[in-house]
């Protein structure tokens, strides 16, 4: 068969440590094939590749302040081309008062102090760059700080330059807020201004004013802020809050939410209707995207992920129609999806339906602002879990220290930091426990920070942590490494076709393919023993790799599953 051999820059290659071009050979079926045992892909990186989220607080501190750091995170990144992710995605490191922890920012351009510099943000991007790995920042557009430059001119008067730039709007007759719309942090969304006689809204916390995205201006100073992360080499934005930037313009009342009830946290007792998910945030996400495209046509593509908490009927829009928007809008169900075999197939089939033609899925297990995994399912299924995420079709999402099984750590009241506790205690929405220091060694501190860190350690960590679970090869991050390198020697597994296979029980059973290579991937969501009759082609698949020590069964066509396993099955 002669084969033809061709460069095409954008694609990707998962040989590390140095750059090689992308050769790829088109056979004569015009399929794609691969050299040296299926080194290069594709797939831009951001489809292939898996995305792991760092909590910069709770990383790695490198100066003694028990605070995590960009230096700190530089120190790690050998761990975590160890480990076999392909991008990082580093939650807000701008200047700020860090009312929510930078998702109040002060300044765009500058990284906060505390974080270190922006000569160190050079050095870690450069860094991350040289050993393979892709950086994305998260790009805070809904609102600002109340102590950002801007805001501050816009509370000096009703006739500031930058009055526009924010929310304002007199108060009902009564004297009470605009309108009934509540903060996601619980109370009204409406803060009284007494110098200038009017209302500003917030959907987050009071020292968190929302932007106006009807404002041109506005538009303007913060596409400059994505050019400018965009010069400095940055790989792409994790979007907060996409939905939300843009509100109904005249204001009028949610409606109330029928199924509300107190345990729910207040901001669920009207439905988000007026203030979020307004058709003109498609242009707003769309000339995001322009910008991004501009930045794409001189190298790698560069990405755009949209946090987007919606029903997937709504979050499909946001990958764009006439005008391409974000690649990735985030899909959250694996979080709160009942945790059922049948009920995971529906979940799948709908998601992979409702994609829109040339939409490229992705998966969540976890992140900073929702219960971890292993905390929801239990240290058995959180392994399963690993499993079904790395294998579903489409971009993985990692968030920090699930590769180490940690759970949601008990936070005395002493020192809850959380904003969103505080202000609705008891309800459990504080997200503190989610966001506790990563575990390295078992040295002081477990060799996240010579200080007393920001936040507690989990109580296991003496054998909870990286140097010691990297020992043992039956440990939860043993597992993730594993499955992390078969998704790079297979690349069905990264980006090839999906079907679900004929299953019963408690068995979440699928196929994978790209080309000839076909795999079988089960899990057994139950702790009792399953069977999978295998389909005929997957006879004589041996297991490539299980979720529990020791082999994996076949049973002649059968597939004997383990309580709590899960099987990849691979041809030889
Ligand atoms: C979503 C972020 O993920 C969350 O942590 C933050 O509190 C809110 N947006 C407000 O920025």
């Amino acid at each position: 068969m002669r084969r033809q051999t061709r460069s095409i820059a954008p694609l990707w290659y998962l040989e590390r440590g140095f750059r090689v071009p992308i050769s790829l050979f088109k056979g004569a079926d015009h399929n794609f094939q691969y050299r040296h045992g299926s080194v290069h892909m594709i797939a831009p990186w951001w489809q292939a590749g898996v995305i792991y989220q760092i909590y910069p607080r709770s990383f790695q501190d490198s100066d003694g302040d028990g605070i995590g750091d960009l230096n700190g995170i530089v120190q790690r990144l050998d761990s975590l081309a160890a480990l076999g992710i392909d991008a990082i995605w580093i939650s807000p490191i701008y200047s700020s008062p860090m009312a929510d922890f930078g998702y109040d920012v002060a300044d765009y351009c500058d990284v906060d102090p505390r974080f270190g510099t922006l000569a160190d943000f050079d050095e870690l991007l450069a860094q991350a760059h040289a050993r393979g790995l892709k950086l994305l920042l998260d790009f805070v557009p809904n609102h600002t700080s109340d102590r950002h430059a801007w805001f501050v001119e816009s509370q000096a008067s009703r006739t500031n330059s930058r009055r526009d730039w924010y929310l304002w709007r007199d108060a009902a007759p009564d004297g009470g807020p605009p309108n009934n719309w509540i903060s996601d942090f619980g109370g009204s969304a409406w803060e009284w201004d007494g110098a200038t006689g009017q209302y500003y809204y917030h959907a987050f916390l009071r020292e968190q004013p929302d932007l106006n995205w009807r404002n041109p201006a506005v538009q303007v100073a913060m596409h400059d802020v994505l050019r400018f992360w965009f010069d400095r080499g940055v790989d792409g934005f994790r979007i907060d809050v996409l939905w939300h930037m843009i509100k109904a313009a005249d204001f009028p009342d949610n409606p109330p939410n029928p199924a509300w009830q107190p345990g729910m946290g207040e901001m669920h007792r009207v439905l988000q209707f007026h203030s979020a998910d307004q058709p003109e945030v498609h242009a707003i996400a769309a000339a995001m995207r322009d910008i991004a495209g501009g930045y794409s046509a001189t190298g790698d593509e560069r990405v755009l992920i949209g946090e987007i908490y919606l029903p997937v009927e709504r979050l499909m829009p946001y990958y764009g129609g006439e005008r391409a928007e974000v690649h990735l809008p985030f899909n959250f169900q694996l979080i709160d999806a009942p945790w059922e075999a049948r009920a995971l197939a529906r979940l799948i089939a709908d998601y992979e339906a409702a994609l829109p033609p040339g939409g490229w899925p992705n998966w969540v297990l976890g992140n900073h602002d929702r219960p971890r995994v292993a905390a929801k399912r239990g240290q058995a299924q959180a392994r399963v879990a690993a499993m079904l995420l790395l294998t579903l079709r489409g971009t993985p999402t990692l968030y920090y220290g699930d590769e180490l099984g940690l759970s949601d750590v008990a936070i005395p009241y002493e020192r809850v930091r959380d904003p969103r506790e505080l202000r609705e205690p008891g309800l459990g929405l504080g997200r503190d426990p989610v966001r506790t220091p990563m575990a390295w060694d078992a040295s002081e501190n477990a060799g996240f920070s010579t200080a007393r860190p920001w936040l507690p350690l989990h109580e296991d960590w003496p054998t909870r942590n990286v140097a010691v679970m990297a020992e043992d090869p039956a440990s939860i991050l043993a597992l993730y490494r594993q499955l992390l390198t078969a998704r790079r020697a297979h690349p069905a597994l990264a980006i090839g076709d999906f079907a679900l296979l004929d299953s019963a029980g408690d068995v979440l059973a699928y196929e994978r393919r790209q080309g000839a290579q076909r795999l079988v991937v089960a899990l057994n969501l139950g702790a009792q023993v399953q069977h999978l009759d295998l389909p005929d082609w997957a006879g004589g698949c041996p297991p490539l790799l299980s979720t529990i020590p020791g082999p994996a069964q076949i049973e002649g066509r059968a597939l004997r599953l383990r309580p709590n396993e899960g099987v990849i099955l691979a041809p030889a």
